[in-house]
This record gives structure tokens, C-alpha cells and sequence, in this order.
């Protein structure tokens, strides 16, 4: 595991960004497995700005991490809204090279064709992944075993107490959702992790410190054999 100390959160964002940007430029027809949340819109900017200084994406292929059941694509805080909104409809890749689990489906038949689909479509070359505040990856949350398949899951009191600012006042935050397994994103050909901000340092030093752990699923990333995971000071200060 590499980690990378960077002075705040923008600069952290920026590299993460730039390393995504180099791999498309080096393997156009690369399948990238992205994540949503906060942290990440920073990202998915720089993206779109290299994008309009000449990257291309128009071979890629993207597998969303998870969605949350209840919701329609064309809902305000659907992830497909949200990757829309800060990544799709600015690049040139294909509608049909994306994918993102269908919340509006029957949650069962949601997670199995999810599966399916990430099959088929091999290795992931890179996986975009947050950490949650209490150590989730994906919607995987502490219990979840390290070879878990994709499947619907029950969000935790504090994954929904922490996304309630997405939604709007009198909104209830959807309390299930389809996730990619931790089985499928151990798989993929290299992680690249982005926890900034204090909220995230627990999670990260008991990710990075404390026991590999179904307590902490983002412990787990200790164990995956190319995983880079960039920090800045707030998040990252106290890290041995
Ligand atoms: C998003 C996802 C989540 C987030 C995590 C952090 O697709 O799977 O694991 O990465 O909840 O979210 P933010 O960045 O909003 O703090």
C-alpha cells in the first residue's frame, strides 16, 4: 500500500485526478470503476477540464460502485443524476459504455444483473474509492466480510445521518442500496483511494492501523497488492 500525505484536500484531489488522466492517456480503451460521494467532485472537475484540453475518454468503459435503491436515474441525488452532473455529460464516452446499478428495479434482480454486467466486462483497471466515516468502501459497511458479493445492502443510521446533506429538507435518505462487493473491488487491477478532511481521520487510521478487520472494511485495502491511497493533513495527520 502506497500512501500519500498531500498538503489539503484540492492538491489530493488534483493528483488523484492526474493519475486517472495519465492512465487514460496511456490505455485509452481502459475500464474504470468510479465512485460518488463529495470527495470526489473535485476530482471528476479536473477530469472534465482535461477532457476539454484534449483527453479523450471516448474508448472507456466506467462500472459505478453502488446506488441507492428507491431511486429513479433521473432523481436530483441518484448517483446516475450525480454522475451525470459532474462527469458524463461533460466527456465524450459513449451512454452505452456506462454503468451504474439501477435503483428502480427490483433490489434482487438490481444487484444480479449488477453482477452479471461486472463479469462480463473483466478486470477493472482502476477503482476510484472514498472511505466512509466509519470505514465503509462502497456501500459496504462494517460487518461486511472481505469476500462479500455485490448485492443489496441495508445503509448504517451513520452512512445516512452523513448523506443527509445531499437531500433535500423533508426527503428521507433511501435506506437500502446495490453495491459492489468487496470481493469485486479487491479485484480490480489497482485502487486508488481519496479520504480527506477530519471527519475521515478514525476511519482512515483505523483502516491503516488498526487490524484487518470486518469492523473496517477499508482495512481491507491493506491487502489488495496496488493500492494508493492519497490523504491530506486533516485526515492523514495522526498516520504512523
Ligand atoms: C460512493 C461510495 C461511498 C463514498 C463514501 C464517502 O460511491 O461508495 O463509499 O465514497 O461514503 O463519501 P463522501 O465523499 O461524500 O464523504
Amino acid at each position: 500500500l502506497t500512501l500519500k500525505l498531500m498538503p489539503d484536500a484540492e492538491t489530493a484531489a488534483a493528483a488523484v485526478a492526474r493519475q486517472i488522466a495519465e492512465l487514460v492517456a496511456t490505455r485509452p480503451d481502459a475500464v474504470l470503476g468510479l465512485a460518488t460521494g463529495g470527495t470526489m467532485e473535485p476530482v471528476y472537475a479536473h477530469l472534465v477540464r482535461a477532457h476539454r484540453e484534449g483527453l479523450s475518454f471516448a474508448r472507456v468503459r466506467t462500472v459505478n460502485l453502488d446506488e441507492y435503491m428507491g431511486l429513479p436515474p433521473d432523481h436530483p441525488n441518484s448517483y446516475h443524476s450525480y454522475m451525470a452532473r459532474h462527469f458524463l455529460d461533460h466527456v465524450d464516452i459513449p451512454h452505452e459504455q456506462s454503468f451504474i446499478p439501477r435503483g428502480d428495479q427490483n433490489a434482487e434482480a438490481s444487484a444480479r444483473d449488477y453482477a452479471a454486467l461486472l463479469d462480463r466486462i473483466g478486470p477493472v483497471d482502476l477503482q476510484l474509492l472514498g472511505v466512509g466515516h466509519n470505514g465503509h468502501i462502497a456501500f459496504n459497511e462494517p460487518g461486511t466480510s472481505i469476500d462479500a458479493p455485490t448485492r443489496v445492502v441495508r445503509l448504517s443510521d451513520e452512512t445516512r445521518r452523513a448523506n443527509r446533506r445531499f437531500f433535500a429538507e423533508g426527503e428521507s435518505v433511501p435506506s437500502e442500496a446495490v453495491t459492489m462487493g468487496t470481493a469485486q473491488i479487491l479485484s480490480a487491477r489497482s485502487l486508488l483511494t481519496l479520504a480527506v478532511g477530519e471527519a475521515k481521520a478514525a476511519a482512515l487510521s483505523a483502516a491503516l492501523d488498526g487490524p484487518v478487520s470486518p469492523d473496517c472494511p477499508a482495512s481491507y485495502l491493506r491487502l489488495h497488492h496496488s493500492c494508493t491511497i492519497f490523504t491530506d493533513e486533516a485526515a492523514g495527520f495522526n498516520l504512523r
